[in-house]
């Protein structure tokens, strides 16, 4: 159970401050927060947004982009990883985001690794997780997105595979049986560091029979329709790996890419958490994962939309990753440092960008550096 403790300075505010809305909030909450330890900080953060009134989503304006069949009203999402149990995707549509993604859900709950698992490294404004894929599991995260019903907005589910599975492939056809329903696209996330093994799931063999298997459950739940399939992988990816993903995509009909998840590799860091085990995100990430985009992006040819993710915490970042072949951004890190009201500053910022440039459409402009 979490004890919330107000800060005088927010508990000395009128309602009126409330109208600021989760941006004001954070910028009061932000120096307790970081004195929490990290993982304490986001559950908090968590429990703010799902308690907070529902403002509207995102609206369609120029920045719209259609993307596997889905219409998104700006391109920038967050990223999985934050909201895993799927506990506040609507209080994260309302700070402005064109799409939301859940999870990872496993089909059973688990606990993740021990703590200490979460680091914030603000020298060098990264994170590092080890989290293992702790989730509440499929079944209440299903309760929770019935319950969200009809609500306007994207938001896709990440499914993973549990941990102590015996069949990790049989995992995500039932994730994929249980959440079809309910997701706007499912993202198959065989890149996680922090699951032994996970990652050889991007090999040629298994990736043919983990597709096979997630589009036949897909079939069964929803015939020929059902949510488009983005798969999610690592950066750390050799180049015959990426030229054998693009092809399995490719051929399997893929809805879109998500290149990348964290890195397992250690560029310079600043921090005392440096050495910790884990994934690293954040801007030391940035490069890598700006680097596997355009490696996607030449292997597909343009055939398959990418969602670029890594180290992004501008619109500069965010038009650079459009310009280099994505159709959609996502972040989660730069959140922790730059605070909710980041997103609408991408979002704006993007389309002084687009006009900048000259470009009419986010859909012009993918690929086009
Ligand atoms: C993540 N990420 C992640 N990705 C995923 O597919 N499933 C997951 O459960 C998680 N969990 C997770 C936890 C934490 C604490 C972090 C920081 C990240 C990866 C995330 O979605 C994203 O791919 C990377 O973090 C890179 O983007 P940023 O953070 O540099 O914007």
């Amino acid at each position: 159970m979490i004890r919330l403790r107000i800060p005088a300075a927010l508990a000395r505010q009128s309602p009126v401050a409330w109208i600021g809305g989760p941006v004001m909030l954070f910028r009061l909450a932000r120096p307790a927060l970081f004195a929490l330890d990290a993982e304490r900080a986001h559950r908090l953060t968590i429990a703010a947004l799902a308690a907070a009134p529902v403002l509207r989503p995102a609206r369609t304006g120029p920045l719209a982009v259609e993307v596997a069949g889905l219409r998104f009203p700006n391109p920038v999402g967050l990223a999985a990883g934050f909201d895993k149990d799927a506990r506040a995707p609507d209080g994260a549509l309302g700070l402005g985001f064109g799409f939301v993604e859940v999870g990872s859900i496993t089909p059973q709950p688990q606990p993740g690794n021990p703590r200490p698992r979460l680091f914030r490294l603000p020298e060098d404004r990264a994170v590092i997780n080890r989290m293992g894929f702790n989730n509440g599991g499929a079944a209440a995260a299903v309760e929770r997105l019935k319950a969200r019903g009809g609500r306007p907005g994207i938001v896709g589910v990440n499914i993973g595979a549990n941990k102590d599975s015996a069949d990790r492939i049989f995992d995500y056809a039932s994730m994929t049986r249980a959440m079809a329903p309910l997701a706007s696209y499912l993202a198959v996330n065989i890149s996680s560091p922090n699951t032994p093994g996970l990652r050889a799931l991007q090999d040629q063999g298994p990736l043919r029979d983990l597709l096979g298997a997630v589009l036949d459950a897909r079939g069964e739940k929803c015939g020929s329709g059902g949510p488009p399939i983005f798969l999610k992988v690592a950066p750390d990816l050799a180049p015959a790996d990426i030229d054998s993903i693009a092809r399995v995509a490719i051929e399997m009909k893929l809805g879109a890419l998500i290149v990348s998840n964290t890195t397992i590799t250690r560029p310079p860091l600043r921090s005392r958490h440096a050495g910790e085990a884990g994934g690293l995100s954040g801007a030391p990430l940035r490069e890598l994962a700006l680097e596997r985009l355009r490696d996607f992006r030449k292997a597909t040819g343009g055939a398959l939309p990418l969602v670029g993710v890594g180290g992004i915490a501008s619109a500069e970042d965010a038009w650079q990753r459009i310009r280099a072949g994505a159709s959609l951004v996502q972040l989660y890190s730069a959140l922790v440092f730059e605070g909710p009201g980041l997103v609408r500053r991408i979002v704006r910022g993007l389309g002084v960008l687009m006009r900048r440039d000259g470009f009419a459409s986010v859909a012009e402009a993918v690929g086009s550096e």
